[in-house]
């Protein structure tokens, strides 16, 4: 028997891409929306008067007027093993990496700890309103292993994979192009496509992997279907020179991956602060995503991700946004749109609230070709929902009281919000205790 439930609230849906129409006018919002669930789906979405009278009288409504609901956050790059290493002080990228990164990495050997950190990661995520992420684990099988067998164990929709280094790393942390083959190979028969998990092949960056290690990357994303591919580019200048350096045949960083066939849809690059106008063209035409990840690139200092040239009309390359914890300092989206808005703004942009909250939904599932699954409030898509509450906390409230206009809300609750303004996150349908 079909179990229906139903959430009232104010509904926000876009029926246009609010960069290439104007963001004002890209929502559509339902003041008084009611969304009905049926196993796990979203059935029915509309006003509450007109959707009422054709329900069960005994169906159970969770009264959420006041705040706004949403498709949960989509984070398009994270990294669960460093979550302790969050907010880590006083280092660029690479010294980063090694000073503080590196060591904590090399605890996921142990697949308890994996299945301790993967836990706390998705319980910091989903309180954030996040419900799908693309998440690297590290080189450890296990701590994949632990990874998907706790999202699944809660139903969420996840991207991940184990990191592929074979060199320029520490001992303890490094595979061999042949063992990052297999064991990934191994991993995707187990986990891609099982239940809502998505498996990412995932050479960390260009310095940690040798020839070899990316052309087998490249080859093994011709195993299966829809498999995703996730890495770093351009993210920094002294990496981006290391990167030359290493690959001396190679016409630059992006040509370092294209020439090991890693560029192509489903295929997601970490920041890409530093691509040129010949690699925005190119990423265009070979259908690849970024994620852009503001929090990170400000907190390591790897500079301003030029995120209206990336998207220009003539040649739009997808775009997504990541939280990049730990170089990101925080599991929030809103917090990432924050700073997505003031780094627009040091490039002359002003990054309207309609778009910032489509990068983080529908756009970010778009990006990740997962849009017929999971970012928009529609009749048949998967019930993953985040609801928001605009007076979450006294200044919050105070500044939404008299505002004009649902973006006006919106942009309040990117500016102030973070976790503390997600009043509930559902899963597939269920509400997620936090
Ligand atoms: N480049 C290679 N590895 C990493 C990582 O773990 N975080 C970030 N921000 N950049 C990287
Ligand atoms: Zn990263």
């Amino acid at each position: 028997m079909t179990i229906r439930h139903a959430l009232r609230g104010t509904i926000l849906r876009f029926h246009d891409n609010p960069f290439f129409t104007p963001a004002a006018d890209a929502m559509h919002i339902e003041p008084d929306g009611l969304v009905v669930i049926a196993d796990g789906h979203i059935e029915t979405v509309g006003n509450y008067d007109d959707l009422r009278p054709n329900l069960d009288a005994n169906i159970s409504i969770a009264d959420y007027r006041g705040c706004l609901i949403g498709p949960g956050f989509i984070d398009a790059h994270v990294h669960y093993p460093q979550l302790s290493v969050i907010a880590s002080y006083g280092e660029q990228l690479l010294t980063w990496l090694e000073r503080y990164v590196f060591p904590e990495e090399r605890r996921f050997h142990d697949e308890n700890y994996s299945a301790e950190i993967a836990r706390k990661f998705l319980n910091e995520l989903l309180r954030a309103g996040t419900t799908t992420a693309a998440v690297y684990c590290t080189v450890h099988p296990q701590s994949v292993e632990a990874f998907f067998r706790e999202s699944a164990h809660r139903n969420t929709r996840m991207i991940a994979g184990k990191v592929l280094m074979d060199r320029n790393a520490p001992d303890d942390l490094r595979d061999t192009a042949q063992r990052g083959y297999d064991e990934s190979r191994h991993l995707i028969d187990r986990w891609h496509r099982n239940g809502r998990q998505f498996y990412a092949v995932t050479p960390r960056f260009a310095p940690t992997s040798t020839e070899e290690q990316l052309t087998l990357a490249g080859a093994l994303l011709d195993t299966a279907p829809d498999l995703f591919m996730q890495t770093h580019l351009l993210e920094n200048r002294q990496e981006e020179a290391w990167v030359r350096q290493l690959f001396p045949a190679r016409k630059g960083y992006l040509d370092v991956y294209d020439h090991a066939n890693l560029v192509r849809p489903r295929s997601i690059f970490g920041h890409a602060v530093h691509v040129s106008e010949h690699d925005l063209g190119h990423c265009h035409d070979k259908g690849c995503t970024f994620a852009h990840c503001p929090t990170s690139n400000l907190f390591l200092g790897s500079g301003n991700f030029r995120l209206f040239d990336a998207l220009r009309a003539e040649r739009p390359v997808h775009v997504a946004l990541g939280t990049d914890v730990g170089a990101g300092d925080t599991l929030s989206l809103l917090r990432v749109a924050n700073e997505a808005y003031k780094v627009a703004q040091s490039t002359g942009h002003s990054l309207h609230p309609a778009q910032a909250y489509w990068l983080a939904t529908t756009g970010g599932a778009q990006a990740l070709h997962i849009d017929h699954l999971v970012g928009k409030i529609a009749p048949g898509m998967e019930a993953d929902l985040c609801v928001l509450d605009p007076a979450a906390t006294p200044i919050l409230a105070q500044r939404t009281a008299n505002a004009e206009s649902y973006n006006d809300i919106l942009f309040a609750l990117m500016m102030l919000g973070d976790e503390r303004s997600v009043r509930a996150t559902y899963v597939n349908g269920c509400k997620i205790d936090f």
